[in-house]
C-alpha cells in the first residue's frame, strides 16, 4: 500500500475549477464548485498524491467592458477590485488554491499568442467578412450585449442581441427588430467587418474520438457533445471588435481575441505562474503524458470545455484533459437562485449570517458526486444535516470521548491491542471506502462512510458504558481505559478523514488530540501508549436562528406577499408559466400489456428518453406516430396507468369525436414550447388538474392559452381541429 502511494505520487495531478468572471461577487453557486474541488484536492494531497489546485479570475469580455464603461472606470480597475474581493471570499470558505491568478496577465497573453500561431500554422485559422451592427454615434461595432431590441421570435421588447429572456430564443444581433445601441439609444447601421475563425469543423473527428476514448468522462456529457458533433460543428468566431477588454490580436489595431479563447488558456497561464514561483516547469503538467489534468466545471459551460477546449489543446501540442467533471447547478429551496426571492446568496451574505463556513462545505460535500444532478440547498435539510450528522453524530462523539479521557484518565491513552479486533477491522475497511470515494470524486459517499465510522464509535462507546466501568474500579477501570483509548483512536481516524471537508474543525480537534498534520495514512489505530491528549472543548454547535437569518430576505418577501404588499394583477391568476412543455420525438410505439386502448411510447426529449402511456390506439396506428415530434408535458406528476409508468403526457386536441395530437414538425426534440409572451418558470411538478385549469383550446387552428398561441422558437403549433376543441 505504502509503496503504491509512492509510485503514483510521481504522476502530477492538476485540478482546476472554472474561472469566475471578475464582474460580480462570488455566490453559493460558485462556492459549490470551488468547495467541491477543494475537498477533492485536499483529499488527494492527504493521500500523498502530487496534486495542485489551480484557478484564476476570468477578466475579459463584453460584460466587463460594459460595466466598466457604465461605472466610468477602466476595465482593469474593475477586475482588480473583484479579484481582491474574490480572494478574500474564497479564503473565508477555506478554499485553498495553489494558485489563484487572473487571465489578464503577461503569461496568458504569451500563451494565447502561442496557441493562435500554432493553430494558424496548421491552417486552422481563417478570416471572413461579415455584416454587423455598428453605432455611428459611439463609433463602434455592437456585440451581443451592447444592442437591444425586439425579439424576432416572440416580440418581447428590450431583449439583448443574443438571447431572448422571455422566450429563450437564440439569435444573432442582426435578427433583432428595431435594434438600438445600449450606450446612446441610437439605431445602429449594418457595417462590414472582418473576423477570425477557428476551423472547429475540421477537427470534429478528432474531438469525437477523444470523447469516445476518454473513459473518465461522464456518459451523459459525452452523449450530449456527440449530438452537437453529429449535427455538424460550426467554425468558431474567435475575434471581437474594439472596444473590448481582452488581448489584441497580433498585427491588428482594433481586434481582440474573444474571451472564451483566452479564458481556458488561463488554466495553463496560472499553472505557469505557479511554477515560476515554485521552481517547477509548467510542462510537467501541460506537456507530460503522465500528468493528469482534471477540470471541474458547471453544466452551463460544457460546450466550451468539451469541444472548443480539447480542439485548441490538440492543435497546439498541449496535453488533453484526463478528466472533466461536470456538476449541476445550485438550487435554493428547490428553485433557481433568485434576487427577488432573496435566495441569491453571495459568499459575503453567508458569512454575515454567522454560520460556520465548514457547515456549507459539509453540506455541499454530502451532496456532491459525479452525477450531473442539481444540488438543492434546502433550509430544513441543511439545518437537519448539520445538526444531526456533523454536530450530533460526529462532533458529539469526538467531544464525548476526549472530555471523558480528560476527566477520568488524566488525558492518557493506553494499549488495547488485543481488544475490539472485529470493530477495528470494520472501521479500517470503512477507512478504505472513504479514501476510494474521495479519489473517485464521490464526496457524497466519502461523507456517508465517515458518518458510518462515527456511528460505530457512538454505538461502541454507548454499549461499553465506560462511565459504569470506571465506577466499578479494579480490572473494570482498566477495561474502561482501553475502551476509551480505542475511542480516542477512532477520533483520530475521523479527524484525518474529515479534514478535506471541514478543515478548520479538524485543525481544532488535532490540537485537542495533541497530534498535528494528520494525513490519511494516519487513519489507523496507532496512538502510542502514554500519549497525553490536550484539553477538549466543544467546537461545533447546532444551528438555530442563524439559518433563518440567512434566508431572511426570502422570509420577508413571503410575508410581504401575504400582507398583499406586492400584489399585482399577475398574481391573481394562476400562472401558465409553471407548465413545462417540450418537443419530443416518438422513438417506439408498443401496445400496452394490460389495456387495449393504450399505447406505451418511448420518446426522446433531446437530453433524455422517457416512456409515456397514451390513449391513442383508436385514432392512430403505430406507424403514424413513429418519428413524429409531439408536444409533451414534462413536469406532470408521473403516474402508473394499468401498471405501466407514464413519465409525462402528450397533448392532443379533442372535440368529443376526433382526437389529434399536437405536433411541432420543425422543432428539435427538447425544444421549449411556450405560450407567446409568457415567461417560463416551470414548477417541479404539476397535477393534471393544474394543467386542465389553464383551459388550453383550439382557435384558428392554433392552440391558445388566454388567446396566446403555443409555439416553439421555430414555429407556431398548429392543429387542424375546429375552434374550441379542448386540449388534453
Ligand atoms: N468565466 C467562465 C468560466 C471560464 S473557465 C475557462 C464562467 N464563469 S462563471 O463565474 O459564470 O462561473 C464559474 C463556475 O461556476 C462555472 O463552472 C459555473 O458553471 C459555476 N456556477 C456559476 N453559477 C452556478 C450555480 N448557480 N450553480 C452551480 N454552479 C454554477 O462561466
Ligand atoms: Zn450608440
Amino acid at each position: 500500500m505504502e509503496h503504491k502511494e509512492d509510485e503514483s505520487s510521481k504522476e502530477p495531478i492538476l485540478v482546476t475549477a472554472a474561472l469566475p468572471y471578475a464582474n460580480g461577487s462570488i455566490h453559493i453557486g460558485h462556492l459549490l464548485e470551488y468547495i467541491s474541488a477543494d475537498v477533492f484536492v485536499r483529499a488527494l494531497k492527504l493521500m500523498g498524491k502530487d496534486a495542485i489546485y489551480i484557478c484564476a479570475d476570468d477578466t475579459h469580455g463584453t460584460p466587463i467592458q460594459v460595466n466598466a464603461m457604465k461605472l466610468g472606470v477602466s476595465p482593469r480597475e474593475l477586475v482588480e477590485k473583484f479579484h481582491k474581493e474574490h480572494i478574500r471570499d474564497l479564503e473565508s470558505f477555506n478554499i485553498k488554491f495553489d494558485n489563484f491568478y487572473m487571465t489578464d496577465s503577461p503569461e496568458n497573453k504569451e500563451l494565447v499568442n502561442f496557441v493562435f500561431s500554432e493553430c494558424s500554422k496548421k491552417g486552422l485559422i481563417y478570416e471572413k467578412e461579415l455584416e454587423q451592427l455598428y453605432c455611428e454615434y459611439d463609433k463602434m461595432f455592437l456585440p451581443d450585449r451592447f444592442v437591444k431590441g425586439t425579439c424576432p421570435v416572440c416580440g418581447a421588447k428590450d431583449q439583448y442581441g443574443d438571447v431572448c429572456e422571455v422566450c429563450g430564443a437564440v439569435y444573432k444581433p442582426t435578427d433583432l427588430i428595431d435594434p438600438y445601441c445600449v450606450l446612446c439609444g441610437n439605431k445602429p447601421v449594418l457595417k462590414k467587418t472582418t473576423h477570425y475563425f477557428f476551423k472547429l469543423s475540421a477537427l470534429s473527428d478528432k474531438i469525437k474520438s477523444w470523447l469516445l476514448n476518454n473513459k473518465n468522462l461522464q456518459k451523459e456529457v459525452v452523449n450530449s457533445m456527440l449530438t452537437w458533433i453529429d449535427k455538424g460543428l460550426e467554425d468558431w468566431c474567435i475575434s471581437r471588435d474594439s472596444p473590448y477588454f481582452g488581448f489584441k490580436i497580433p498585427g491588428e489595431n482594433d481586434k481582440y481575441f474573444y474571451v472564451w479563447l483566452d479564458a481556458p488558456i488561463g488554466y495553463i497561464a496560472s499553472t505557469k505562474n505557479y511554477c515560476d514561483k515554485n521552481n517547477c516547469d509548467f510542462n510537467r503538467y501541460w506537456r507530460n503524458p503522465k500528468a493528469k489534468i482534471i477540470h471541474i466545471i458547471g453544466k452551463d459551460i460544457t460546450y466550451f470545455h468539451l469541444l472548443f477546449w480539447p480542439a485548441l489543446l490538440m492543435s497546439s501540442g498541449f496535453s488533453l484533459p484526463y478528466e472533466e467533471i461536470v456538476h449541476g447547478f445550485i438550487k435554493v429551496n428547490g428553485e433557481k437562485m433568485s434576487k427577488s426571492r432573496g435566495t441569491f446568496i453571495t459568499a459575503s451574505d453567508f458569512l454575515k449570517s454567522g454560520i460556520n463556513p465548514d457547515f456549507l462545505r459539509f453540506y455541499f460535500a454530502s451532496n456532491m458526486s459525479k452525477k450531473l444532478l442539481d444540488i438543492n440547498l434546502d433550509v430544513d435539510d441543511f439545518k437537519d444535516k448539520i445538526n444531526s450528522e456533523l454536530v450530533g453524530n460526529l462532533a458529539n462523539f469526538v467531544y464525548r470521548v476526549l472530555s471523558f479521557t480528560n476527566k477520568n484518565f488524566d488525558s492518557k491513552v493506553v494499549d488495547f491491542s488485543d481488544d475490539f479486533v472485529e470493530l477495528k477491522e470494520k472501521i479500517l475497511n470503512l477507512v478504505g471506502d472513504v479514501k476510494e470515494a474521495y479519489e473517485g470524486f464521490n464526496l457524497k459517499l466519502a461523507v456517508k462512510k465517515i458518518l458510518e465510522i462515527s456511528d460505530e464509535g457512538n454505538k461502541f462507546f454507548q454499549s461499553q458504558a465506560p462511565w459504569k466501568l470506571v465506577k466499578q474500579g479494579g480490572e473494570d477501570f482498566n477495561k474502561a481505559h482501553r475502551v476509551v483509548s480505542f475511542s480516542v483512536n477512532i477520533v483520530k481516524i475521523l479527524t484525518a478523514l474529515i479534514k478535506p471537508v471541514a478543515p478548520k474543525y479538524a485543525e481544532s480537534v488535532e490540537d485537542q488530540l495533541g497530534i498535528s498534520d494528520l494525513t490519511f495514512s494516519d487513519a489507523k489505530f496507532d496512538i502510542p501508549t502514554g500519549h497525553k491528549i490536550n484539553k477538549s472543548s466543544i467546537v461545533l454547535r447546532k444551528l438555530d436562528k442563524e439559518v433563518e437569518s440567512l434566508f431572511s430576505l426570502n422570509v420577508r418577501t413571503e410575508k410581504e406577499k401575504d400582507a398583499g404588499e406586492v400584489k399585482n394583477m399577475e398574481d391573481n391568476k394562476k400562472d401558465f408559466s409553471v407548465v413545462d412543455l417540450r418537443v419530443a420525438e416518438v422513438k417506439e410505439v408498443k401496445d400496452h400489456p394490460n389495456a387495449d386502448k393504450l399505447y406505451v411510447l418511448k420518446i426522446d426529449l433531446g437530453s433524455e428518453e422517457r416512456q409515456l402511456v397514451a390513449g391513442l390506439k383508436k385514432y392512430y396506428a403505430p406507424e403514424e406516430l413513429l418519428g413524429k415530434h409531439l408536444v409533451v408535458v414534462c413536469n406532470l406528476k408521473h403516474a402508473k396507468l394499468r401498471g405501466v409508468e407514464s413519465q409525462g403526457m402528450l397533448l392532443a386536441a379533442d372535440n368529443g369525436e376526433d382526437v389529434k395530437i399536437l405536433e411541432a414538425p420543425s422543432s428539435k426534440p427538447g425544444s421549449s414550447v411556450f405560450a407567446e409572451g409568457v415567461e417560463k418558470h416551470p414548477a417541479k411538478e404539476i397535477s393534471i388538474d393544474d394543467l386542465l385549469s389553464f383551459g388550453l383550446k383550439v382557435k384558428d387552428k392554433k392552440v391558445v392559452y388566454d388567446d396566446k398561441p403555443l409555439r416553439t422558437s421555430d414555429e407556431i403549433i398548429l392543429v387542424d381541429m375546429p375552434d374550441d376543441s379542448k386540449i388534453r
